[in-house]
């Protein structure tokens, strides 16, 4: 499996993506203002998971689309390999863009139920010719295998599919692109509980064949301690915590992240235990 090489482009030394001073300002009606994300500093480096952590409306969501410019950030640039997308015009940001892709928390949401699994793993392919196959349904159907799907899903619509199975064909069209950067807002939260695990597993599996870099959004932290290598804890639109993951959660040092430690069960247990 997963022997193709992915073609990024390595001109540049250090990390993947450098993301400074990044920030998100909503206008509101009579001046009102939401600072979503409130000015966020941090470097994602090859082949690791970056989680960002968070309860609801702490700017998750804000952060992840801002980084990849699917809103437009108020302030700051998001470097990745050199080229700062922020500033980019459309068409040199539709390229830079196919290297990072994104994988949303609702995979029914996002994609089109009208399309087959074909079409839909294919559709990215019209836009980023040159990375068209020769044979783009041996090619869609190589990438179903990647993800752990028969062959004979390719021409199912995505009602057909189960919640996981909708994830999978998600994870197979940004893979199409030969990405090296994913960015995942919540990719498992909507799923069946026993159906996160075996995404996961996927997720981890892929990372490591393919030597992906990974912005890993969550508000569970107890599977963020078990894919993470260094953790940001968000809350109201900052930062109040950052480091390697043992270090977060063994010695927390903002208030904010014990409360959130302690509001955490499964990570109560996961302290006394094992
Ligand atoms: N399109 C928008 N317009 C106005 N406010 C928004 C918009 N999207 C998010 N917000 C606000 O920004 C804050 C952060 O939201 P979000 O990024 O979705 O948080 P999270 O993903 O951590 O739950 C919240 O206060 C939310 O209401
Ligand atoms: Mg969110």
């Amino acid at each position: 499996m997963a022997s193709e090489t992915h073609d990024r482009p390595d001109t540049t030394e250090g990390p993947v993506l450098e993301v400074t001073g990044l920030r998100k300002v909503f206008e509101g009606r009579h001046g009102a203002q939401t600072v979503a994300v409130a000015g966020a500093d941090f470097t994602l480096s090859a082949g690791e998971c970056l989680a960002v952590v968070g309860e609801s409306g702490s700017g998750k969501s804000t952060l992840a689309r801002s980084v990849l410019r699917l809103i437009e950030p108020t302030a700051g640039s998001v470097v990745y390999r050199g080229t700062d997308l922020v500033g980019l015009d459309k068409r040199a940001l539709r390229r830079t863009r196919r290297h990072l892709q994104m994988i949303f928390q609702d995979p029914y949401a996002s994609l089109h139920p009208r399309q087959t699994v074909y079409r839909l793993i294919s559709e990215p392919w019209r836009v980023h010719r040159d990375l068209m196959p020769d044979r783009p349904r041996d090619r869609v159907a190589e990438l179903l295998d990647q993800v752990g799907m028969p062959a004979s899903a390719i021409d199912a619509h995505p009602a057909q599919l189960s919640g996981g199975q909708r994830q999978r064909v998600s994870i197979a069209r940004a893979l199409g692109l030969k990405p090296d950067v994913l960015v995942l807002d919540e990719p498992v939260s909507a799923l069946d509980v026993s159906i996160q695990a075996q995404v996961i597993t996927l997720l981890m599996e892929l990372q490591q064949e393919l030597g992906l870099s990974y912005l890993f959004i969550s508000h569970d932290l107890a599977l963020v301690r078990l894919v993470a290598t260094r953790v940001a804890v968000m809350y109201r639109g900052e930062f109040v915590e950052f480091g390697p993951t043992s270090e977060i959660f063994e010695r927390p040092q903002a208030e904010y992240t014990r409360a959130l430690l302690s509001a955490s069960p499964a990570l109560a247990e996961f302290g006394s235990g094992a």
